[in-house]
């Protein structure tokens, strides 16, 4: 077994680096990267992370040569073209597109749940803004009821990045906002993220867990 020849900078919470992290276990690639684990957060950026990185953003990847992906879509790109099994992007036609755009829903979802993560943690409680707060809670709210109602059967058919998105975008919601109560309201989303939450993947890369 030869040494990682990259780097992961990452925090386990980030939903952003835990789809980075399923795509390195469903493709088969864990060994070719060593993690380094980083204590980010809007007002405290890490020097070394910034290094060919000026955004500071994680999940970062340095590769051999030295060079650095960012962000998350790049770095799942960049993997998916590295191994030999079954693309988790389809190459071309309208799936390359429609598969895409899902994962950017799952994006969006967890951009709105990790920004009301710090309003509500790091923001002083005095400088809150509420109707904020709450335009990103339907931002979740909306994507969600997308999922339910429009793709259910999509993210089952196959565990693409469409599907890791949606997968770590509720992980993250049972993480950081678990009194969201997003089951009640999405039956069959609950039922498949029971189901995809068991893959080795999922339960490998659980913060809950880890
Ligand atoms: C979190 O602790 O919720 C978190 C950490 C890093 C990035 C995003 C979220």
């Amino acid at each position: 077994m030869s040494a990682p020849s990259m780097i992961l900078f990452y925090s386990p919470a980030s939903p952003f680096v835990r789809k980075v992290m399923v795509v390195l276990h469903e493709t088969g690639q864990t060994e070719r990267v060593a993690l380094q684990s980083v204590n980010l957060t809007p007002v405290s950026p890490v020097a070394e992370l910034n290094q060919g990185n000026p955004a500071g953003k994680i999940p970062a990847l340095r590769l051999a040569d030295g060079n650095v992906l960012h962000d998350s879509r790049v770095i799942c790109e960049y993997l998916d073209l590295q191994h030999v099994g079954n693309p988790l992007i389809p190459r071309e036609g309208w799936s390359r597109w429609h598969r895409l755009t899902l994962a950017s829903l799952a994006d969006a979802v967890m951009d709105a749940a990790v920004l009301t993560r710090y309003e509500t943690f790091l923001r002083p409680q005095d400088k809150r803004w509420d109707s904020w707060i709450e335009a990103q809670q339907d931002k979740i709210r909306r994507g969600l009821a997308s999922f339910e109602q429009e793709h259910i059967a999509e993210l089952s058919a196959a565990f693409d990045i469409a599907a890791i998105g949606v997968a770590c975008a509720l992980g993250y919601l049972d993480l950081r906002m678990p009194d969201l109560g997003w089951r009640e309201q999405q039956p069959k989303l609950a039922a498949w993220y029971a189901e995809v939450s068991q893959r080795a993947s999922m339960r490998a890369t659980d913060p809950s867990l880890t």
